[in-house]
């Protein structure tokens, strides 16, 4: 049906206009109806029924209302007259039926027409009202009532018009069965609309008639761009403004009040002293297309504490509906994160600077504490092991082999290590005694040894020249074709027996010692035991710390470099005890205890 309250209130106003004619027989002397001094009176009620001879009518009084008694708790009876006749309306089968506060004429005649009394009787109180039923006759043949209602189509939009029986069906809801047709025209003209029933045993029907005029002017839906459901931040103290827009298709000037609201209550204040105001509705024509875009401004000044988190709504009112979109106001991120979130994130930058530090550092760290505190450290002397480490470099006459590698190993490798650090070294071609077999001494002293350095070049491993049946690779696994006496060999055997205790049993410590930088070809030359090794745990590189004091000639005054006066290059021993690498091996190196101080101590502290 979808009968529009709206219009039905607009029906009903023209209603009350042009019955007001007939309004005039207003205080009809009802001092002959039976007890009625008492009754308070509210005389003729402004709406009247209109009516025609043979269709359905229907009278209500507006007596019971919360307005005039408690309806709901209060017993009462209702009584019609006709004040015409001054007598008791009762129902009549086919013509007259009294239900409480509506009186319906099921076949009106013209005798009909006239006023009729309510008189609503409580136990302590007495009210009365008056109602006027119209009855005229219709055109001759014509279905058409005599009054009409005016509705309006708008040209382009798909409309609807609204019998306005919604009062009766209303009342007949729950009492009857009933049909709704309605006979049409044309777009522009008049319509009648027939509301069939049955009530009291008859069928009756009862029609009204809307004049429909079409108008040329017409608008859509109004659409709401904007405050678009999202949130706003915003600073306490700031200023801010929110537009709410929208936009509307059709032609004409539509009808359509845009209207701010917060916590239930419109924003209707315009001065622009006041803290919460919006602008006025502004309209403008979008140029492109047949609408029409308008907007109104809300600004809430020097925002407080109160103003947030809050929903502020913008309604689109127009009699098409009222389409509506929000923001929520809330207080920028610092405000509401400060508390925790500096907390965490100082947390968080410290705990990354200590780690940069320490990785940065280890090796200082460790070595610092080492000496400030021996006494965390186990003692290594009790072990059994008479070297603090073996030393394997390259032999005279095997691969990488130079006088400066040699020359570091014999001289500048004791000189840091056994002279300033007091380790106890063993390197072979030094330290081995003759007429030992060779692959007897490589086993003992590896075993006597805590550390194992391994000493190489790029080419010790890489160089492909005497490429013959055994390949000269130190460290091939597993070479056993008796040419022990070659020095290649004997490097050989000390790389297999020290891998083979690092990899398989654990048990040895390798440090790797970089001479040169090595290439990724070169490496790919590399036994895999060493490449391994060198994958897992590094290597220290000492071609490192010499660029780097090439480059910034920082580490050493050059002390050294006086001593050799240059003659043979004297990359390979230039570096001061300070310098990295030397820290680095130090720090590989098995820990020095207190030994020289506290001989005796140093049992019960090496319990773990
Ligand atoms: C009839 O009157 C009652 C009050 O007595 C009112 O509540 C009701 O809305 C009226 N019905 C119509 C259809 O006007
Ligand atoms: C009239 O008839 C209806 C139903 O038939 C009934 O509910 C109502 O009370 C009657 N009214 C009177 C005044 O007898
Ligand atoms: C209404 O009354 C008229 C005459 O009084 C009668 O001819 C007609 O049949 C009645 N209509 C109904 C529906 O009872
Ligand atoms: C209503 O009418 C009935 C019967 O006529 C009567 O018994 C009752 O007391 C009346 N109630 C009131 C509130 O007048
Ligand atoms: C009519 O009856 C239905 C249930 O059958 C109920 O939901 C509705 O409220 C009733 N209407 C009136 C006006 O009494
Ligand atoms: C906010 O607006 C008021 C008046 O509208 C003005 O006096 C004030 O300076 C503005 N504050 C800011 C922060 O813009
Ligand atoms: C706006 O408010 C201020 C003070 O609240 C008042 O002095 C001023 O007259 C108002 N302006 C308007 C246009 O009402
Ligand atoms: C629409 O307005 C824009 C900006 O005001 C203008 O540049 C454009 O030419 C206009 N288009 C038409 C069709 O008027
Ligand atoms: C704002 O409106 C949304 C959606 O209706 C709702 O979920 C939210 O709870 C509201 N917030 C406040 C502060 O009223
Ligand atoms: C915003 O919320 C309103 C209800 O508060 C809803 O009617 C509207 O469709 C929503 N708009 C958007 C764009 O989601």
């Amino acid at each position: 049906m979808g009968l529009n309250p709206i219009l039905g209130s607009l029906v009903l106003f023209l209603w009350i206009c042009s019955g007001s004619v007939q309004g005039d027989e207003g205080d009809t002397d009802l001092s002959s109806m039976p007890k009625t001094e008492n009754c308070k009176n509210y005389y003729l009620q402004f709406k009247r029924t209109f009516s025609v001879p043979g269709d359905v009518a229907m009278l209500n009084s507006t007596l019971v209302s919360p307005d005039v008694f408690d309806f709901r708790t209060v017993p009462h009876n209702i009584t019609w007259y006709n004040a015409r006749t001054k007598t008791q309306m009762s129902n009549e089968t086919g013509r007259v039926l009294v239900l409480q506060e509506t009186l319906w004429f099921l076949n009106v005649t013209m005798d009909d027409n006239g006023e009729y009394v309510t008189i609503l009787r409580t136990p302590s109180r007495c009210y009365m009202q008056s109602t006027l039923l119209v009855v005229e006759l219709p055109a001759a043949g014509q279905c058409e009532r005599p009054r009409k209602a005016d509705q309006t189509l708008t040209k382009g939009a798909s409309d609807m018009l609204s019998c306005p029986l919604q009062d009766v069906i209303t009342k007949l809801d729950n009492k009857t069965k009933m049909t709704v047709k309605s006979v049409g025209f044309q777009d522009g003209g008049t319509y009648t609309c027939t509301l069939s029933f049955q009530l009291g045993g008859v069928t009756g029907s009862v029609s009204e008639t809307i004049e429909a005029t079409v108008e040329d002017e017409y608008y859509k839906v109004p659409q709401l761009h904007e405050p678009a459901n999202g949130t706003v931040k915003a600073e306490m103290g700031s200023n801010l403004t929110k537009k709410c827009l929208i936009y509307v298709l059709g032609t004409g000037r539509p009808f359509i009040d845009i209207l701010w609201k917060v916590k239930d209550e419109f924003i209707l204040d315009k001065n622009s002293s006041s803290h919460i105001y919006t602008s006025d509705q502004r309209w403008w024509k979008d140029n492109t297309s047949e609408g029409l875009w308008s907007e109104r401004l809300l600004t809430i000044t020097d925002l407080r504490a109160e103003d947030l988190h809050l929903n502020y709504t913008c309604q689109a009112h127009s009699s098409r509906g009222t389409p509506e979109g929000y923001f929520t106001l809330l207080p920028t991120d610092p405000d509401a994160m400060t508390p925790i979130g500096s907390v965490f994130g100082s947390m968080m930058v410290l705990f990354v600077i200590s780690v940069a530090v320490y990785y940065s550092f280890r090796i200082d760290i460790v070595l610092w504490f080492r000496r400030a505190c021996p006494v965390l450290y186990t003692n290594k002397d009790l072990d059994g092991k008479r070297y603090d480490a073996y030393v394997a470099y390259p032999q005279p006459g095997a691969m990488g082999f130079t006088e400066e590698v040699e020359r570091f190993a014999l001289q500048t490798l004791p000189q840091v290590l056994e002279k300033a650090c007091g380790y106890k070294l063993f390197i072979a071609g030094r330290d081995s005694l003759p007429g030992l077999s060779v692959v007897d001494c490589v086993e003992e002293n590896i075993q006597a040894s805590r550390r194992f350095l391994l000493l190489y070049g790029a080419s010790t491993f890489s160089s492909r020249r005497h490429a013959s049946h055994n390949n000269n690779n130190v460290c091939k696994d597993g070479s056993q074709d008796g040419d022990e006496g070659r020095p290649d060999s004997r490097q050989q055997m000390e790389c297999v027996a020290a891998m083979h205790r690092a990899l398989l049993e654990g048990s040895l410590k390798v440090v790797l010692v970089e001479l040169e930088e090595i290439s990724p070809a070169q490496l790919a030359l590399f036994p895999e035991s060493v490449r391994h090794l060198r994958e897992k745990q590094g290597a220290v590189c000492l071609w490192k710390s010499l660029r780097r004091r090439k480059r910034w000639r920082t580490c050493t005054e050059g002390r050294e470099d006086e001593e050799k006066g240059g003659k043979d290059s004297p990359l390979l021993s230039s570096l001061p005890p300070s310098c990295r690498f030397w820290k680095e091996m130090r720090y590989h190196m098995p820990v020095r205890g207190k030994r020289e101080a506290y001989p005796e101590k140093s049992s019960l502290l090496s319990l773990g």
